[in-house]
């Protein structure tokens, strides 16, 4: 079976754009542009790659971007007073922490402290409860991003018996959240679960975010299986990015599947531009 590419870089090209025209017209109705702030600590070198594609996203969408680099070792109360004064600055639509955090700095007293309406990496926990309780507002992003490549590919997902593999806060649970609410069977699988190939070989849809490259092998999945590769790992000899899953001897089982890179990290970054432009429209009602 030859499978279908879920092309996330040109399905989020057009997200993007679509976003571009919704901001021409504020523009033109003499509103200002909506703005992301960025606060990253440390050097990470990932998160350095992260942020720029955040940044150069956000210039051809029309947002106004702004980013505070601190130093590793800054303490944890400047960070807050800083989301405090963003909090109340009424020209700051979105907040977005850069992670991972240092170990100094309580990654739960910083995502709290951002207020929902401005957390557009959607993981605070009034967000994550909303998604969870059926009525979602800002929403994390990978996660939404992957149900968004998928609806656009009309892919149904109604009744898939669908794994994701990986139980982060970040990736994984959110992903369970969203294909529950699009009405998939989901299981979660993490590091303590046993026979994780009977899972994997009865499953119509897996979505893989462990950072383990080429884990997922086609030899184990079910024929016509939909395949969702969150994974970005660096294989340093090579210089090059692959993902959790052994491309190519994937591609030739499943019935679709999204490559790395160009599957799921630019779905990433055009939902963060979504979720700020929902922010800066006050799409949802928060309740302080
Ligand atoms: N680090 C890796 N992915 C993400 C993400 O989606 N949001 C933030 N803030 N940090 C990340």
């Amino acid at each position: 079976m030859s499978s279908k590419i879920l092309n996330g870089k040109i399905i989020a090209n057009k997200i993007i754009e679509r976003i571009k025209k919704k901001i021409k017209i504020e523009i033109s109705n003499s509103n200002r542009k909506p703005k992301l702030s960025v606060i990253w600590i440390g050097n990470n070198a990932s998160s350095k790659i992260y942020i720029q594609k955040k940044k150069l996203a956000c210039i051809q969408a029309g947002i106004e971007y702004q980013e505070y680099n601190f130093k590793q070792n800054t303490e944890e109360k400047k960070i807050l007073n800083l989301i405090q004064e963003m909090n109340q600055n009424k020209t700051i639509d979105g907040i977005l922490v850069q992670l991972p955090l240092p170990k100094n700095i309580n990654i739960n007293k910083i995502i709290t402290s951002i207020h929902p309406k401005k957390d557009v990496d959607g993981f605070h926990p009034y967000n994550i409860g909303c998604l969870c309780i059926k009525s979602p507002k800002l929403r994390p992003c990978t996660s939404r991003g992957v149900i968004t490549l998928l609806k656009e590919y009309n892919i149904k997902m109604h009744g898939l018996n669908a794994l994701i593999i990986g139980a982060s806060n970040i990736v994984g649970r959110p992903m369970n959240l969203e294909l529950l609410l699009a009405g998939c069977t989901t299981t979660v699988a993490h590091r303590f679960t046993k026979n994780l190939n009977e899972y994997i070989k009865k499953s119509d849809l897996i979505v893989i975010a462990i950072g383990k490259p080429n884990f997922l092998k086609g030899k184990d999945i079910k024929l016509g299986a939909i395949i969702i590769d969150v994974g970005i790992n660096k294989i340093k000899i090579k210089n090059q990015i692959v993902g959790d899953v052994e491309f190519e001897s994937t591609v030739l089982k499943a019935s679709y599947i999204t490559p790395v890179p160009g599957g799921v990290g630019p779905m990433t970054v055009a939902t963060l531009l979504k979720n700020t432009l929902e922010a800066y429209q006050n799409k949802y009602q928060y309740p302080i």
